[in-house]
């Protein structure tokens, strides 16, 4: 039930799916979920990085369900989808950084930080002067925007806190009939959320959260060296982003990581390495990996569907091994999350 309870909300989409909430992205469907969201009900959406909980960007009362829905302190801003650069002209103040990653990164899973104009509403930017925007490259999401032509604020479909979700299925698991619309992408293409840059500072601009686009790539476009988050820790960014602090993407299960070899330890742990061990062909009983072939792409994709899968098998811990500090691009990103996931 979404929190907004217009009979809208409560209508069954046109063309059916396999499972209950999840429905294809058909013509009929998608024009059935531009209603929806107009309504002020909630839309699950698939992006290339991770699946998403959409409203209306500018419909406060459809924004502020999203926080109940997710169980999401309102100090956590949210990321705003828009169909390109005009959009985003609309909602902040661009400039040339912006200008120049969007042409290049966009569409695609790097969001940027800009100043805000006054169309945003407060809730989605969580009272701050700047806004979060990101042109999803995802067909369905970015065909359901284009039908809008209108912006829609979607944070990680899952409770705040836990693993975001990477397969249509891994949204209805955590919230049932509450997102009664969730619109079947597959599985997501790159499995991690997006990179998110900050072009509001004084200085150099800030990587907020690492993800599938690297510091060096941003860097080569806009010709200015970019600092890292984990390089800045003290002094004071991570409010920057709060959502992005301390625990989160954590499953139920303890998380132990290791490099190299896991130490021994009792029955009752699963253990996740980045890569297929030796000698090992399938993935059943306790041992687990992320890729076949070392691929950190293959790893990102399939790091929380796997992690997800471990939590309802009930294992004491979970033991997973860690991409080394000195990765760049996606395979920090796979670090940084199960560094997040890890933390108690
Ligand atoms: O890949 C993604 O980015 C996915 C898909 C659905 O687009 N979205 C996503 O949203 O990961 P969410 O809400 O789970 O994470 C967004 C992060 C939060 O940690 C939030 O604090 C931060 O972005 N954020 C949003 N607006 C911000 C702002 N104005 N300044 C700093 N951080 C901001
Ligand atoms: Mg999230």
């Amino acid at each position: 039930m979404t929190a907004d309870s217009t009979d809208f909300c409560r209508k069954a989409p046109p063309d059916r799916g396999a499972s209950s909430f999840i429905y294809p992205p058909t013509p009929a469907n998608l024009k059935f979920f531009a209603e929806a969201l107009k309504a002020g009900c909630i839309v699950a959406i698939p992006t290339e990085t991770v699946y998403g909980l959409a409203a209306m960007a500018l419909n406060p009362k459809a924004c502020r369900s999203i926080f109940a829905i997710k169980g999401r302190p309102l100090m956590d801003p949210l990321i705003v989808h828009v169909t390109g650069r005009e959009m985003a002209e609309e909602l902040a103040y661009v400039n040339p950084s912006f200008q120049k990653l969007a042409e290049v990164f966009w569409p695609g899973p790097l969001t940027l930080i800009l100043k805000k104009r006054g169309t945003v509403p407060d809730i989605v930017t969580a009272g701050r002067d700047t806004v979060a925007l990101r042109m999803p490259r995802h067909a369905a999401a970015a065909d359901l925007l284009k039908i809008l032509q209108s912006p829609l604020a979607a944070p990680s479909a899952n409770p705040f806190g836990y693993v975001s979700p990477s397969l249509p299925s891994h949204v209805s698991d955590s919230f049932g009939s509450r997102v009664p619309f969730i619109i079947d992408g597959g599985p997501c293409e790159i499995g991690l959320e997006s990179t998110i840059l900050d072009l509001t500072g004084p200085g150099m601009p800030v990587i907020l959260r690492p993800g599938a686009i690297g510091a060096s790539e941003i860097s080569k476009v806009i010709g200015l060296p970019v600092q890292s988050r984990l390089e800045v820790i003290g002094e004071n960014i991570p409010a920057k982003a709060p959502g992005t602090m301390a625990r989160h993407y954590s499953p139920k299960t303890r998380i132990h990581l290791f490099e190299g070899e896991p130490a021994a330890c009792e029955s009752g742990a699963a253990t996740i390495y980045l890569k297929r061990p030796a000698g090992k062909d399938s993935d059943k009983d306790t041992v687990f990996w992320l890729s076949d072939s070392g691929d950190p792409a293959e790893m990102a994709r399939a790091l929380f569907a796997l992690l997800r899968k471990l939590d309802e098998k009930g294992f004491e811990e979970i033991r997973c091994e860690v991409p080394g500090i000195s990765e760049s691009g996606v395979a920090e990103a796979v670090r940084d999350r199960l560094i997040r996931a890890a933390r108690q």
